[in-house]
């Protein structure tokens, strides 16, 4: 596994190799949630190339930038394990030399959700994506289903731009009460850990509903709302019941699919889950079916 800092070293590194390559981006605190992200590459394509970056664009000005975690050894080796061929891990001012001035912004789609919480946050992610992915030059690009906005504004801008690369969505990986992984997660105490698995029973309990056939948006977001209330150490940052392509939040009933999404606070840990409904979609080639298709 070649471990490189520099644009130029990734550009040297991904020219010696002719086949398919599949990218994987990350910002390291690696977990199973990643590892599947390796893995489908990894069996995709014939050769991975990882980027770990902490993109501090998108990170607001109240957000946990020096906080993250950042665990770059273990990441490493996490990775070699999994036989990864390449690992890009610059420094910001690789990324954002002086002079630097240039964004990509998806407009409407970064608008909603966690794009009206966190300002800024998917123009951050818009521009490192695009600059990763021009550097890379990858056949397929992995997403995490997690990030359901960010996997919808990945596919406008690769359409919009024209990139040569196809996204593919990755289910979410979970624990054994289905709190959704997350790097976030280990900033729970062990009390709201316990109760952080109610962000999945939620959503669990609104695609019930569904299967057994309700299709108002209202009656399943409030289901939702209900369920998380019902754990005194939660609160709820917002539930939303949209549609999966265009994020637009749903009022009336309809056969379509939609994207159940929701955020919640556990004192200062902000977690965030989604779910498609109905339930078959949150497969592989359900998501990215699905999922912002474009
Ligand atoms: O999903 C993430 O970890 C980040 O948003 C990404 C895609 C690596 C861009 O910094």
């Amino acid at each position: 596994m070649k471990v490189v800092s520099t644009r130029a070293e990734l550009r040297e590194e991904r020219a010696k190799y002719g086949g398919s390559v599949g990218l994987a981006p990350t910002m390291g605190a690696l977990h199973r949630g990643h590892i599947s992200l390796v893995r489908a590459s990894r069996s995709d394509n014939d050769m991975t190339i990882v980027t770990i970056f902490v993109n501090p664009t998108q990170f607001g000005p109240n957000e946990d930038l020096n906080a993250y975690p950042r665990t770059l050894k273990d990441d490493l080796d996490l990775l070699e394990a999994e036989g990864v061929d390449i690992v890009f891990t610059p420094t910001a001012s690789e990324m954002y030399p002086p002079g630097f001035q240039t964004q990509v912004e998806v407009t409407q789609l970064s608008q909603g959700l966690e794009g009206e919480r966190r300002p800024g946050h998917f123009q951050g992610v818009a521009t490192i994506v695009t600059k990763l992915l021009n550097l890379a030059q990858p056949k397929s690009a992995y997403f995490g289903q997690k990030d359901a906005q960010q996997v919808v504004v990945v596919r406008r801008l690769v359409a919009d731009l024209n990139l040569p690369v196809l996204v593919e969505v990755i289910p979410t990986e979970r624990e054994p009460d289905g709190l959704a992984m997350s790097s976030r997660n280990r900033y729970l105490d062990a009390e709201q850990r316990s109760s952080a698995a109610v962000l999945f029973r939620a959503l669990g309990a609104a695609s019930d509903r569904y299967t057994a056939g309700e299709r108002h948006p209202v009656v399943l977001r409030n289901l939702i709302y209900t369920t998380i209330a019902s754990e005194a150490q939660a609160e709820v940052d917002y539930v939303s019941i949209a549609d999966p392509q265009t994020l637009r939040e749903l009022s009336l009933p309809g056969d379509s699919p939609m994207l159940a999404s929701l955020t919640v606070r556990f004192g200062r840990v902000r977690l965030l889950d989604n779910m498609l409904f109905p339930a078959d979609l949150n497969s592989r080639p359900g998501l990215t079916a699905t999922l912002g298709s474009v």
